[in-house]
């Protein structure tokens, strides 16, 4: 079959099984299995397949078929400006927290702080910490989880990024392992409710860790925790700042009222305009 055919093929195939990306998805499969990328397929349409390449193409497309998200199928996802190796052992990191990324140089560049101290709590792939390494080569990072293997990948990222000697990878629940005060404290924690959780995409439910997105009864469990245990990580004047579920945002805030520890309390939105992040600043 030739690069058009196939593409033809595979793409009628997904959108059969409900696949609302069907089309791109069979590139992006096509052009990892033959090693190239998507340009090269469309100045390529006729070229023809060998037997091998249409092999695994087909086993790529029979897993997408079961709901398997791409970047699992290709072991890799761009986040901000590199690419992440990524498992069913972490979240794949989303588009939507390079905002929290965004929001933290925002954040070190209105208050700067020489070689400022950061922690990242809930690292999964190691997404933000190593966005925050790339853009703040002085920073000093710990980053934390409590799955091992998801640690294993972000090590491995920060490794393959030259980020392994800026970034401290620790095991533990929350802020157990960490050590010392922060200028700034990041988290994009699990936030799915279980209500909500019975309702996510197969793509997600069947293939995602559940410890990375399963939130308890309310959803709020880790923000309860984090919003209350941040204060004693965070220095005088040090900001938290925690990525929030799209309908988060009021619980959320009132959370970080409440406990009196915090000023300067703000919302950001993402670019769909849902609440995305929120931050506070220690008094
Ligand atoms: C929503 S994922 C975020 C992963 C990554 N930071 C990202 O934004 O792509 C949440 C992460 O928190 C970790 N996690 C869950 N419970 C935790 C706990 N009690 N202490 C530390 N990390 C935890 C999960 O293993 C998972 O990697």
């Amino acid at each position: 079959m030739t690069i058009r055919e196939i593409i033809f093929q595979a793409t009628a195939q997904l959108e059969g099984a409900g696949i609302p990306s069907a089309r791109l998805d069979a590139e992006v499969l096509l052009a990892f299995c033959l090693n190239s990328d998507r340009l090269e397929l469309m100045k390529n349409p006729e070229k023809l397949l060998d037997n091998a390449e249409q092999t695994s193409f087909c086993a790529f497309i029979a897993r997408r078929l079961r709901h398997e998200p791409v970047a699992y199928i290709t072991g890799r996802k761009a986040f901000w400006s590199f690419t992440l190796e990524v498992n069913n052992d972490v979240l794949i990191p989303r588009p939507d927290t390079e905002v929290i990324v965004e929001e933290a140089l925002a954040v070190l560049n209105a208050h700067p702080v020489d070689q400022p101290r950061i922690l990242d709590i809930g690292t999964g792939s190691g997404a933000i910490a190593l966005a925050l390494a790339s853009e703040v080569p002085g920073a000093q990072i710990t980053a934390t989880d409590i799955s091992d293997m998801a640690l294993a990948v972000a090590k491995k990222n920060a490794l393959a990024l030259g980020r392994d000697q800026q970034v401290t990878f620790l095991q533990g629940n929350l802020f157990t392992p960490a050590h010392g005060t922060f200028d700034l404290i990041v988290s994009n924690p699990p936030y799915i409710s279980a209500g909500e959780y019975e309702t996510l995409p197969a793509g997600v439910k069947d293939f995602e860790p559940r410890v990375a997105l399963f939130a308890g009864k309310s959803g709020l469990e880790f923000y309860e925790n984090l919003v209350y245990q941040a204060k004693d990580y965070l220095k005088e004047k040090g900001w938290l700042l925690l990525e929030i579920g799209g309908k988060q945002s009021r619980e959320v805030r009132n959370l970080l009222e409440m406990t009196e520890f915090y000023d300067s309390i703000d919302v950001r939105a993402d670019y769909a305009g849902l609440s995305r992040v929120i931050k506070g600043r220690r008094k």
